[in-house]
């Protein structure tokens, strides 16, 4: 399979945010933030795969700053890593007052997505073509990111297996809760 350029599946989403997307205290609902990443991740992902994709996970979503109603919020999405079906794309997010020529970065995000083949199976997606030093670092973060969940999952499943008394006790000790257990 040839390899692709990191930038020829770029993909950008610009919108404008409508009152209809704002929450009760008057800023844009993170859930219509979301749902415009996965739609740019996507196609994204689905440019470079040549093949429909599916989203399997979304990692450090974290709405920085506020985004008003009449901003142009801009996704800008590029391929960061693939494995086999699997590609990491990665995600910026900002928001600019057209009024005062204001832009704020929101976010940077990282999608996980597979490629799947006619067969519904996950299909081998082309390997990335890293042309500067900037790319070689993104695509290596995302392997650093996906060895670090790996660990972090490992451990969580150590965690259930702890025995609660003992150590839940010891870990909430200065934590703002009430322990009532009833038996
Ligand atoms: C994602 C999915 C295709 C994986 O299927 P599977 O039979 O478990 O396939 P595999 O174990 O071979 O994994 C395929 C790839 O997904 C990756 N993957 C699976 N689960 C993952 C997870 N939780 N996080 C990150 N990557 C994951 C694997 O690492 C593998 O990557 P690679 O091919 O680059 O090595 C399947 O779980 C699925 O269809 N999930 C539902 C997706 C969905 O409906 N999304 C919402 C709507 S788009």
């Amino acid at each position: 399979m040839k390899p692709l350029d990191y930038t020829s599946s770029d993909t950008t989403i610009t919108e404008l945010m409508i009152p209809a997307y704002a929450n009760f205290g008057g800023k844009i609902h993170g859930g219509i933030l979301l749902s415009l990443m996965d739609k740019v991740a996507y196609a994204c992902a689905t440019k470079h795969a040549g093949n429909y994709c599916v989203t399997v996970s979304v990692d450090e979503v974290e709405f920085l700053e506020p985004v008003d109603v009449g901003d142009l919020v801009s996704m800008m999405a590029r391929v960061n890593y693939v494995g086999n079906s699997s590609l990491v794309i990665g995600i910026k997010v900002t928001a600019e007052n057209v009024k005062k020529k204001l832009v704020k970065h929101t976010n940077t995000c990282y999608f996980t997505m597979v490629a799947k083949g006619d067969d519904d199976k996950p299909a081998l997606v082309p390997p990335l073509l890293l042309k500067t030093p900037l790319a070689v670092k993104r695509f290596s973060e995302a392997l650093l990111r996906k060895e670090l969940k790996r660990y972090h999952k490992s451990k969580m499943r150590d965690a259930q297996d702890l025995n609660v008394d003992a150590n839940a006790m010891e870990r909430l000790k200065n934590e703002r809760c009430v322990i009532e257990l009833s038996n």
